[in-house]
């Protein structure tokens, strides 16, 4: 990497103004190397330099690798003229734990894209990182990294479907799917009496039935399908093609109604993020993502 001032240098690490780090300087607080220095034009080399500020050691970080709770209702961009972009969640205010926080703190860069995409309504997991060839490398199709998704789905999902999701399915691309595992989580508990029930349901729907307005029902295709129940099921794709989930249901003529990402290359979205929190990743998590896509940890 290119020697900088060191005044910049302290300034991108979030340690203070331009103004602020040459009072630092001038204080005699920060050293290179073991040696105190004072003139804000000296040059440092943020990798091999040895920066102290009080003592406490600024670390260079190359790369940065953060797990974004995607809300729902925020695009998958940078920035977006009418919607909030989830760029918008990681601005430097929420950094603020980069800063000589804990004993030693870490100068990340602030290029950070997400890896793939998510739709407005999908919430859940999204990675962010500036290690572009790890994210070039989880997204070729050629990966097959592990996308798992919790899903609520009008009407009720079968085993049926669960052998034509493994077999793969035609969306209106070239090729099927890749073979996709569907998990039913609330079971396959529309028995003959509900699929028939359509009529009467709100009087005679268990847990897990809502509300249909009648008008809404033919929309579900096929007769047996109860309009009134909503299944719960977890699916894993190996594709990102877009709006993925909810054309793969489509062809099975149900509809997607809500969708969350709850893994990606076998790193899980953290049960303590509430939406539009986010987290650095933990090596161990880094390192699950370069096995994901058998790509060589760097370094
Ligand atoms: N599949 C979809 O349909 N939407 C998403 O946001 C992700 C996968």
């Amino acid at each position: 990497m290119a020697a900088m001032r060191i005044d910049r240098f302290l300034a991108e690490c979030g340690i203070g103004s331009r103004s602020e780090v040459k009072q630092l300087l001038k204080k005699g607080l920060v050293a290179v190397n073991g040696v105190i220095a004072e003139k804000p034009e000296r040059k440092v080399d943020p990798v091999s330099d040895c920066v102290t500020v009080s003592g406490k050691r600024l670390c260079f970080e190359p790369y940065e690798y953060v797990m974004l709770y995607k809300p729902a209702g925020c695009v998958t961009a940078a920035r977006d003229a009418r919607q909030k972009a989830v760029m918008e969640y990681l601005g430097p205010e929420n950094r603020a734990d980069a800063v000589l926080e804990p004993e030693e703190s870490c100068f990340h860069k602030t290029d950070l894209a997400p890896v793939g995409r998510l739709d407005l309504d999908t919430e859940g997991l999204l990675l962010l990182t500036n290690d572009g060839e790890l994210a070039h490398r989880m997204l070729a199709p050629k990966s097959h990294v592990d996308k798992t998704y919790f899903a609520k789905v009008q009407g009720c999902v079968t085993e049926e479907d669960v052998r034509a999701f493994a077999e793969g399915l035609e969306i209106g691309e070239k090729y099927p799917t890749l073979p996709a595992e569907l998990v039913i989580l609330n079971g396959d508990t529309c028995s003959p009496k509900e699929r028939y029930a359509v009529g009467s349901y709100n009087k005679t729907a268990g847990e897990g039935m809502t509300y249909c307005p009648p008008k809404e029902r033919h929309v579900l295709g096929s007769p047996n399908i109860p309009a009134a129940y909503i299944s719960e099921v977890k699916l894993t794709i190996q594709e990102g093609k877009f709006h993925q989930v909810k054309r793969m249901f489509e062809s099975r003529g149900k509809k997607v109604l809500y969708l969350k990402r709850i893994s990606m290359g076998g790193v899980e979205l953290d049960r303590l993020l509430r939406p539009g929190q986010w987290r650095r990743l933990t090596e161990e998590e880094i390192g699950q993502l370069y096995v994901s896509c058998g790509l060589p940890r760097k370094g």
